[in-house]
């Protein structure tokens, strides 16, 4: 339930905030910043003590911890180039899309990190020694380092300053990308759904429904772009 919590607060949020967001978007990136250095600070932290968090602060860190509100982020600029022009949501969304894929980015960061370093401390050494690694495990790593490595300049060229020094056509065609980037998501979260023991289905149908109406309204949207 914390995706779809998530995805709720946070649609909320942005539409709430939306011109604020565009007119004071450095104030957004600090918040996203400080959410995401101290989400770093505890996980590593939490990592050599036994430190524990209780309540809704530790439902909110777990959120961040685990990419989930980050992923929400991105959900809400995939949807924004999906939805139809005519909506006054898609609008909003439309006009402030750079900058929430800028939040999204900068709140991955502290998912990648805190996971890119688990990895490296806890399933690499096993790889090296020969121990017994499940496969499902390597894969949702490696899907999710790949995604995270091609976040890298998504989200650099999505900031005004840089977008600027590019060819129009370049940057068009570097944020292409972004459809890949969107599938590993896809791909990295069902493994983590595959490999759960006690599968959670309403987890499961949540993701599934969000990417697939996603995939469902890019393929409209592109049909009836090629019609007229
Ligand atoms: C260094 C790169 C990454 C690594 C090593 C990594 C690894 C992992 C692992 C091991 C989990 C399972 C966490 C758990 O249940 O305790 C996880 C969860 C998750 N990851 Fe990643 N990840 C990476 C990057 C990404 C990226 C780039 C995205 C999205 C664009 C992403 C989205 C998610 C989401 C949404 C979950 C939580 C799914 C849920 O339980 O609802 N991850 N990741």
């Amino acid at each position: 339930m914390i995706f779809i919590y998530s995805l709720i607060a946070v649609t909320i949020f942005s539409l709430a905030l939306s011109a604020n967001i565009k007119k004071n978007p450095k104030v957004y990136y600090c918040l996203a910043t400080l959410i995401s250095a101290s989400t770093i600070g505890f996980e590593l932290y939490k990592m050599f003590s036994k430190v524990k968090l209780t309540g809704f602060i530790n439902q909110l860190e777990r959120a961040s911890a685990k990419g989930i509100i980050a992923v929400a982020f991105f959900i809400l600029v995939m949807y924004a180039g999906a939805l139809s022009t005519k909506l006054k949501v898609t609008r909003k969304l439309m006009s402030i899309r750079a900058e929430l894929a800028i939040i999204a980015s900068i709140l991955m960061l502290a998912h990648g990190i805190v996971y890119l370093i688990s990895f490296i401390i806890n399933t690499v050494p096993k790889l090296i020694s020969g121990q017994d690694v499940k496969i499902i495990t390597i894969a949702i790593s490696i899907v999710g380092i790949l995604a995270f490595i091609l976040m890298i300049p998504l989200f650099i060229t999505s900031f005004k300053k840089i977008r600027k020094t590019m060819q129009p056509k370049a940057w068009k065609n570097l944020q292409r990308w972004a459809y890949l980037f969107y599938l590993l998501a896809y791909v990295h979260i069902l493994f983590i759904l595959v490999k759960a023991k006690n599968p959670d289905w309403i987890k499961n149908i949540s993701y599934t429904l969000v990417f697939g109406a996603y995939l469902v309204l890019k393929i409209i949207k592109y049909k009836s772009r090629s019609t007229f």
